[in-house]
């Protein structure tokens, strides 16, 4: 008997150090593979800040050139505040105080964001910087800065159609359709700065519009399978809905997978901030609609259904022309970094697992550049919108952002 009592005793004893030594092991990989990105990142972010010169209002990163120069925007289109919200996130990986001082410069000269309010993202504008900024390294003056944004944002919403309008009038791809009230999936994504600014403001008309304006979106937004539409259309007095249709997608009843990635990320998002199970189970159901679909790679196509029969696209868009297959990486960086999050809310290890393979893919040399190419980018082969002819396997400077928030994530992950 005592003879086998040692015996167990010794079997216990190598699986726990074998179990010790294993985890060990992953914990020295993931914290190798970690260190690795966030080195290659500063490099490369180097080489970026000497591209751009000192932020003039008129230099906010966005893609790559044809001619491999990169491209940059002025403040009021909708991407300036994800290179400011990068520069935020090398400061949370590193603590040092170099990449402080440039995401606070490149932060600042924003401000006068703050009172536009010529479409809907300002969110992404304002949030991504100041939102960033706050939580890093708070001044007193940016609750007010993020205040008024939000503000300006709620001027965008109507009781008539319970949601923010996202554009202004514009023409479908058919010439024939006009919308007059078109609102897209991406708009899931400026509601968060509505949830912080009824936080230090007590002021809940911030909270009530971004849930109604979410709970419109589950309406009329999502087909039984959880795909998304890119636009809906509404009418401006009776609410009704006029046009279900895409912009930036292959055809109208195709599912533009950075939009159901808007999608993954917004409503895991509203989770977060209501803790209402319904939009929990959106989030899981329009993931799981997601990752059905996924390639081998776990990097999308820019669209699930290029070229596929029953889908056709019209009118102006180029993808009526223009039928190659490319990846999003894009795609796959916001969702990677949505999944982390989404993991710990559903308590599901294979989400996270996923959100882990997802990073180690866009990782590698498929998908994250080699130093000094890319313009100085960190991912390559995104997609802004074929159907524009626009920004087509090139890098996108929201990749990036997403990419680094993930490893800021994962990072951050037991
Ligand atoms: N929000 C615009 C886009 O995702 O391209």
């Amino acid at each position: 008997m005592k003879q086998y009592n040692i015996l167990a005793f010794g079997l216990c004893l190598g699986f726990s150090l074998c179990f010790a030594g294993c985890e060990n092991k992953q914990e020295t990989e993931k914290k190798n593979f970690i260190e690795e990105n966030i080195r290659f990142a500063e490099n490369q972010t180097q080489l970026m800040l000497q591209a751009t010169g000192e932020p003039n209002g008129k230099n906010y990163p966005r893609t790559m050139k044809e001619d491999g120069e990169l491209a940059v925007t002025g403040m009021y289109d909708w991407t300036p505040g994800f290179f400011p919200g990068s520069l935020w996130y090398l400061y949370e990986l590193t603590q040092n105080e170099q990449w402080k001082a440039e995401a606070e410069k490149w932060t600042t000269t924003l401000e006068p964001l703050k009172t536009f309010t010529g479409h809907h993202d300002l969110g992404f504008m304002m949030y991504c910087s100041y939102g960033n900024a706050e939580r890093l390294a708070p001044k007193p003056e940016y609750k007010d800065i993020l205040i008024e944004s939000a503000r300006s944002l709620s001027s965008r919403f109507s009781e008539n159609t319970q949601t923010i309008k996202s554009w202004n009038y514009r023409r479908a791809w058919h010439d024939s359709i006009e919308w007059f009230y078109p609102v897209i999936i991406d708009n899931m994504m400026n509601l968060e700065m509505l949830f912080y600014a009824t936080k230090v403001s007590g002021d809940s008309t911030f909270y009530n519009i971004a849930v109604k304006h979410a709970d419109s979106t589950i309406k009329n937004h999502f087909r039984e399978d959880f795909s998304t539409y890119h636009v809906v259309d509404y009418d401006t007095t009776s609410g009704a809905v006029l046009d279900q249709a895409t912009c930036q997608g292959y055809s109208d009843n195709s599912t533009w997978t950075r939009g159901q990635a808007w999608a993954i990320y917004g409503f895991t998002m509203m989770y977060r901030e209501t803790k209402d199970k319904k939009y929990l189970d959106t989030a899981i159901k329009a993931t799981d609609m997601y990752l059905k679909n996924l390639p081998e790679d776990l990097v999308p196509l820019w669209d699930f259904n290029v070229d596929q029969e029953g889908y056709i696209p019209e009118g102006r868009s180029y993808a009526v022309e223009y039928r190659e297959k490319h990846k999003d990486a894009s795609a796959a960086a916001i969702v990677c970094s949505a999944l982390f999050e989404l993991a710990e809310f559903a308590e599901n290890t294979s989400y996270r697992d996923k959100a882990v393979q997802m990073l180690h893919s866009l990782a590698s040399p498929e998908y994250r550049a080699p130093i000094g190419e890319n313009a100085d980018f960190l991912l390559m082969h995104c997609v802004g919108s074929i159907p524009h002819r626009s920004e087509i396997d090139k890098p996108l400077v929201y990749a990036d952002y997403y990419f680094l928030e993930a490893l800021v994530r994962y990072n951050k992950m037991k």
